[in-house]
């Protein structure tokens, strides 16, 4: 087999998604599409692999910087398809072997059909080979024109003939080239159409008079080469790639509620047994364990949630860890750097934030613990808040094993709160506390004795006169 380069064309404007952000990485199912595109060609194993960008181009280039591999290449101005891949000469120059042309906007591409593509192309020695697909509705496609195995051109939806509109088999704008005459031809290529610009579609045409053999192959499952153009394209696909998520979701052994409003990303881990109930979201690195509810309007993103977790309705949870059996929520909040340990209960209406909830510790209504350590056994009541920031740092509460913080208390961080020590309810907590002692800080109880009766009565007396 020759060596094989990677070229995917991501310059164009996308006119029809009518946006300010290159089309290529508007997402499908939670990533952008390029992604999909790149994960299929890394799978090829190609020499190099290089994005033809342009409009917005660096924007596009920045969000591609986790690629260090990728080489880029700038189409300025963008006068269509053949132009964007002639952008790429001067990298090829003296450059033998093949060069598969992949689309940024065809994202489900399998790396099985890619590789189909290469292996029959190399085979039978054409100077390209096209991928196709017949469909029931070509529209916009460019249409492949064959006599017999040869193809004789590709012409564009607004240059066909009425009679080229009947053909169903579609130019999907992937291809293997062979590198040798690809640039020489690419020079013959004329914008002469109706769109003014240089297709790359026309070099069949073009090799076709030079005597050298265009082959196609026609694959069976078309939906493997939808173009998006439009955003009811993207939202159709999104829905495609979520759909088929949660299937191998549900055939791995968890219950889905809700599918059609559950969202998986691609890299999250769901135990058997699991339930998910509606309108749930598992987004980003999440791993859940076997056996754990997920209620209705959760959304964790890059979290780790061990076996038999119970997350009660509408909490957000992110970048954290929650241990095995831990029951949160409902409402609760919960931030990156928090871990929440064994036996540990959190409840309605409490914020975590890079803090350490310690085994058997309870946060039952609430409650903001920002950069706080939280040892085991401790109870935090109703209303307490860690004073976490003075207007210029953020500074650490520590609370020890077995300490009791009574409600409505704040604590005002940098500080600790000694092993078993309980702080009053209502207290401002501006000092440490040290272990086994009461901390109280809030104003003393006056009672005035008849004060409020003596105040009716004369309300009433003032009320006659
Ligand atoms: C193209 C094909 C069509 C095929 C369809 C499949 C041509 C002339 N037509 O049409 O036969 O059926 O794809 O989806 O090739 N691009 C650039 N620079 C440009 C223009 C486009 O990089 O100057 C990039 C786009 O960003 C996109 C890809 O090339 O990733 C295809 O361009 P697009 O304008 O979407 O072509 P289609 O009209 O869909
Ligand atoms: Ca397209």
């Amino acid at each position: 087999m020759s060596t094989s380069h990677v070229l995917i064309l991501a310059a164009g404007k996308g006119t029809r998604m009518k946006s300010g952000r290159p089309k290529v990485l508007h997402h499908v199912a939670g990533a952008p599409m390029i992604d999909y595109v790149l994960a299929t060609a890394a799978s090829l194993g190609a020499a190099t692999r290089t994005v033809v960008v342009g409009h917005e181009a660096d924007q596009l280039r920045s969000a591609l910087a986790a690629y260090p591999d990728l080489r880029f290449v700038l189409q300025q101005p963008q006068l269509g398809t053949a132009h964007a891949v002639m952008q790429a000469e001067p990298l090829f120059a003296g450059v033998r072997g093949t060069l598969v042309l992949l689309s940024g906007d065809v994202p489900l591409l399998s790396a099985d059909t890619l590789r189909t593509l290469l292996a029959r192309h190399q085979e039978t020695g054409a100077a390209a080979t096209v991928l196709t697909a017949v469909v029931d509705n070509p529209f916009g496609y460019g249409r492949v024109v064959r006599d017999g195995d040869e193809v004789l051109r590709i012409v564009e939806q607004r240059d066909a003939t009425p009679g080229e509109r009947e053909v169903r088999e579609i130019n999907s704008g992937i291809y293997a080239f062979d590198l040798e005459p690809l640039f020489p031809a690419l020079g013959q290529v004329a914008a002469d159409n109706a769109q003014q610009e240089y297709y790359l579609t026309d070099l069949v045409a073009i090799y076709r008079r030079a005597g050298r053999r265009v082959a196609a192959l026609a694959i069976d499952r078309p939906e493997e080469i939808l173009g998006i153009n439009t955003r009811g394209e993207l939202a159709a696909m999104s829905e495609r790639v979520w759909q088929a998520r949660r299937v191998a979701l549900m055939a791995s052994g968890v219950t889905l509620e809700d599918p059609a409003t559950t969202y998986v990303d691609k890299d999250v881990v769901v135990g058997a047994d699991t339930v998910i109930r509606p309108g749930v979201s598992l987004l980003g690195r999440t791993t859940v364990g076997a056996r754990a509810v997920i209620h209705a309007g959760v959304r964790i993103v890059d979290s780790e949630l061990g076996d038999d977790v119970t997350v009660l309705d509408h909490c957000l949870v992110m970048g954290a860890r929650i241990a095995g059996g831990v029951a949160i929520g409902p409402f609760a909040h919960i931030r990156p750097g928090s871990e929440i340990c064994a036996g540990a209960r959190v409840g309605n209406f409490v914020e975590l934030k890079k803090t350490r909830l310690g085994a058997g510790s309870k946060a039952g209504h609430l409650a903001y613990l920002g950069d706080a350590t939280i040892g085991e056994k401790v109870n935090i009541g109703a209303g307490t808040i860690t004073c976490n920031y003075d207007g210029v740092n953020k500074n650490r509460t520590v609370i020890e094993d077995g300490v009791f913080i009574g409600s409505d208390t704040q604590l005002i961080a940098p500080v600790t709160i000694g092993r078993g020590a309980y702080v009053a309810a209502g207290s401002s907590i501006t000092k440490d506390v040290p272990a086994g002692a009461l901390g109280i800080a809030r104003g003393r109880q006056e009672n005035k004795e008849g004060w409020a009766t003596l105040k009716k009565v004369q309300q009433k007396a003032e009320k006659k006169t």
